[in-house]
């Protein structure tokens, strides 16, 4: 509970680094930017210098704008990249050098300052650089380390030396709880970022890094790759539910559109009158993702590239025709559920924050190296991961990404082309166009269904934040054709019913989404939560 100001992030150190910002007077975006710096180094698997991201912002007058700093191919990328003969199409892609897309994440958060930043640059850096230097390792951390991530990690001398410090059975290992963790290499990459703002990072010893571990190890990221990339400024998303409005991210990411049109769909369908978790309901949050995963698949790609119908795919209209294709008593089987025809008017594995400051200013930010530790690859000399973001492309038609995501033509590898994301950092406004909830989540193709369900408790179901964030979850993504569910998360009698509609569910192991976020309450006070799920803080005053 916060009076003023509020941060929720994945971790701890992060959260705390985004307070001391807000306390001492920097706005929303400063203190996203320091806890991203922050996250960087203390939730590594996710948090990072070598992938990309997205930002949704509210500033306190009211304006809102996203930004784009999505990784994005090299120059030297093509489309059958890993499908030419000779290549290991299940690992190129995911793991070491050629997984690797150009990283964003650095000239994202310089623009995003530069842009909309209040406090020095360098103050925003430095408790990074600090945490660099050593923290002490929290559960959370440790707990970031399943064995095939520890596999991963031990292909690479490097990336073992730094993240598995430890021995077990005379291998590497991961960090144990409590050990002092040290990131010299990283310190320094952060002190240069810090000294020469992006510029440190795209250029300079921290580039040359990049590119010589790049040939020495058969990647194909160039300097000419660093130096031309750009973050890109572009319209949010609007679109309405019921009398508030969701503001989240365009293309190159999925996320705001899937998330509109989901809505759009969900009103037409009356999904409010639904008994919540009760079959109808599952039921209808189902047959609405079906339809919206199966256009994300199919019409949404880098807009510098193809032409993607935006504002056909939010237009209420077309949800409604879409609505009409849902039978209430019976599945729709997705192999009959093509992309539909918009008029062409127009990684379980990321971290998220939500940030408001004292003003009204919100940010909600969501980056990503795309599954945990990214390519596991570490850059020798610099001290971070890089990204497996080409992963997120069409490497291959009609086969599923690590995500399961089938996706189509407009999201094909192309030299300097984003891959397609998920992340769907929100912002909901109230009806009188006032700040309502920040809202974001990892989780690969779970994000839009997460964000969905956080916002659709609290609006259509009365839940408070908190309890909205713990409830149980459930996601669909047309492919493959089956609801899924959290452990535990779906009661008997819904599951019956809805395996006689002609559902197939699926009991996932484990939960998914690390969802951070905070409501304006009518009074004007704030609530942050971080969801229990993995252990994040959220922190206020
Ligand atoms: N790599 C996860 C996403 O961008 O959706």
């Amino acid at each position: 509970m916060a009076a003023r100001a509020a941060v929720a992030t994945t971790d701890r150190y992060a959260s705390e680094v985004g307070f001391r910002v807000l306390r001492r007077g920097g706005n929303a975006v400063d203190a996203a930017v320091a806890s991203a710096f922050a996250l960087a180094v203390v939730n590594p698997e996710a948090g990072n210098l070598g992938g990309g991201g997205f930002l949704v912002v509210r500033r306190p007058a009211g304006s809102l704008l996203a930004l784009d700093f999505r990784s994005q191919a090299p120059g030297a990328a093509y489309r059958a990249m890993y499908t030419r003969p000779g290549v290991e199409r299940s690992e190129a892609s995911l793991l070491g050098h050629l997984s690797a897309a150009v990283p964003g994440s650095v000239a994202g958060l310089w623009e995003a300052h530069r842009k909309l930043g209040s406090t020095a640059w360098s103050e925003l850096v430095e408790p990074a650089v600090r945490l660099a230097r050593g923290f002490r390792v929290r559960e959370r951390f440790a707990r970031s380390f399943p064995a095939g991530i520890v596999e991963g990690l031990r292909r690479f001398p490097h990336s073992a030396s730094v993240f598995l410090p430890e021995r077990s059975g005379g291998r590497p290992a991961r960090p144990r709880t409590g050990r002092l963790f040290c990131q010299p290499e990283l310190a320094r990459t952060l002190e240069r970022i810090r000294n020469r703002g992006a510029d440190g990072f795209y250029r300079g010893e921290t580039a040359r890094y990049i590119v010589e571990e790049m040939r020495s190890g058969g990647g194909i990221i160039t300097h000419a790759d660093l130096e031309s990339y750009t973050s890109v400024w572009r319209e949010p998303v609007c679109s309405r539910y019921g009398s508030h409005s969701v503001v989240s991210v365009p293309p190159s990411s999925s996320g705001g559109i899937t998330l509109a049109l989901s809505f759009q769909i969900a009103a037409a369908l009356g999904l409010a009158r639904e008994e919540w978790h009760g079959a109808g309901h599952i039921h209808l949050l189902a047959e609405t993702w079906r339809r919206a995963y199966a256009d994300r698949n199919h019409h949404l790609g880098d807009p510098a590239f193809v032409e993607v119908p935006v504002h056909g795919l939010v237009d209420p209209g077309y949800a409604r025709d879409r609505a009409r294709t849902i039978a209430r008593e019976a599945a729709t089987p997705s192999a009959e559920v093509g992309p539909g025809n918009p008029a062409a008017t127009g990684g379980r594995h990321t971290t998220h924050l939500s940030v408001i400051d004292p003003a009204g200013g919100a940010a909600s930010l969501t980056t990503t190296l795309n599954t945990w530790y990214g390519s596991k690859l570490t850059v020798p000399g610099a001290g971070f991961l890089l990204n497996n973001e080409m992963d997120d492309f069409t490497v291959e038609p009609g086969t599923p990404n690590s995500f399961g995501l089938v996706q189509g033509e407009a999201n094909a590898i192309a030299p300097g082309k984003r891959m397609l994301s998920m992340m769907t950092p929100t912002i909901v406004l109230n009806p009188s166009g006032g700040l309502h909830m920040v809202v974001g989540t990892p989780g690969g193709a779970t994000i839009v269904t997460t964000v969905f369900q956080i916002i659709s408790n609290v609006l259509d179901h009365g839940m408070t934040l908190a309890e909205a964030v713990v409830a149980p979850r459930v996601h669909h993504q047309h492919l493959p054709d089956r609801i899924a569910y959290e452990p535990g998360g779906l009661r008997r009698r819904a599951r019956e019913a809805l395996g006689a509609l002609g559902h197939r569910l699926h009991e996932e192991e484990e939960s998914w989404g690390d969802v951070q976020a905070i409501a304006v309450l009518p009074d004007g006070s704030l609530r942050a939560v971080s969801d229990p799920r993995r252990g994040g803080t959220a922190l206020g005053f």
